[in-house]
């Protein structure tokens, strides 16, 4: 089951996750001319800055409506699934901001990558590891029982260490530069609640409708304490994992 995304509540209530992109394009250190694959390139904010920045860039996402906007910002955007890449040595580098943990099979995307990337081409990205929105998580594990719902059975997030990311990577047969978990509390410039309704939908949609907003407040209630300022701002805890890994480049042949 694929979470929903709508583009309009997307850029209203998420559009700082491309925002606060500038590390991760800073660590990926596009070059122009380069052919980057953005591996869940959402609404294609970032995919048009790194066409704006020279580089040839295809997209591919699985929402066919964020895939609408992207196109619709001039990116050569297609559906597809991050776990099922088809790509053959086409990449310089394949690029990803914020998708990754919405990718519960991360070898079948480890490998679709590797086989994506060009010899020496490299993987670049960032995405929610270990201990990200852990106050969130908790408050939804405290609130879906009630409900009749297991969050384990319907958790569409995957959170790992920097120490299995990077030996997964290595499993690969990638050479890994950089695999580091950096906290990043974040503040968010709506309500909580239009956060939850934007990335927590999955649960949602499994909370019968007309016990929605009780469901919705319950969570909000559970997070106050520990994520809201005195100021009634919200700031989640936020934990990002970044990395940099190298496909080897093909030996060179020996002189006899
Ligand atoms: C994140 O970008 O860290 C995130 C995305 C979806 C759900 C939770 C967190």
């Amino acid at each position: 089951m694929n979470q929903y995304w709508d583009p309009h509540a997307y850029v209203r209530d998420a559009s700082f996750v491309s925002e606060l992109a500038t590390p991760v394009i800073e660590l990926l250190n596009p070059r122009p001319g380069e052919r980057i694959l953005d591996l869940g390139c959402g609404d294609g904010v970032l995919s048009r800055k790194l066409m704006d920045m020279g580089c040839v860039v295809i997209g591919i996402d699985s929402s066919p409506d964020m895939v609408k906007a992207a196109v619709e910002l001039g990116v050569d955007a297609r559906v597809g699934d991050g776990q099922e890449l088809a790509f053959y040595e086409e990449f310089d580098a394949v690029f990803s901001n914020a998708a990754l943990h919405w990718m519960t099979h991360p070898d079948a995307v480890i490998s679709g990558v590797q086989r994506a990337l060009k010899p020496g081409g490299r993987f670049v990205g960032e995405f929610g590891g270990y201990g990200n929105i852990e106050t969130v998580i908790r408050a939804l594990r405290k609130a879906l029982p009630k409900y009749g719902i297991d969050f384990d059975k319907i958790n569409p997030w995957y959170f790992p260490t920097a120490e299995e990311y990077r030996a997964r990577l290595e499993a690969h047969s990638m050479d890994v530069r950089l695999c580091e978990l950096i906290p990043r509390p974040t503040r968010l410039n709506t309500q909580l609640v239009n956060w939850l309704k934007v990335f927590a939908r999955r649960f949602l949609d499994a909370v019968p409708e007309f016990e929605r907003e009780n469901f919705l407040e319950e969570v909000v209630t559970h997070c106050k304490g520990g994520l809201q300022n005195l100021e009634g701002k919200w700031i989640l805890d936020y934990v990002r994992l970044q990395f940099i890994a190298f496909k080897p480049s093909r030996p060179k042949s020996c002189k006899m």
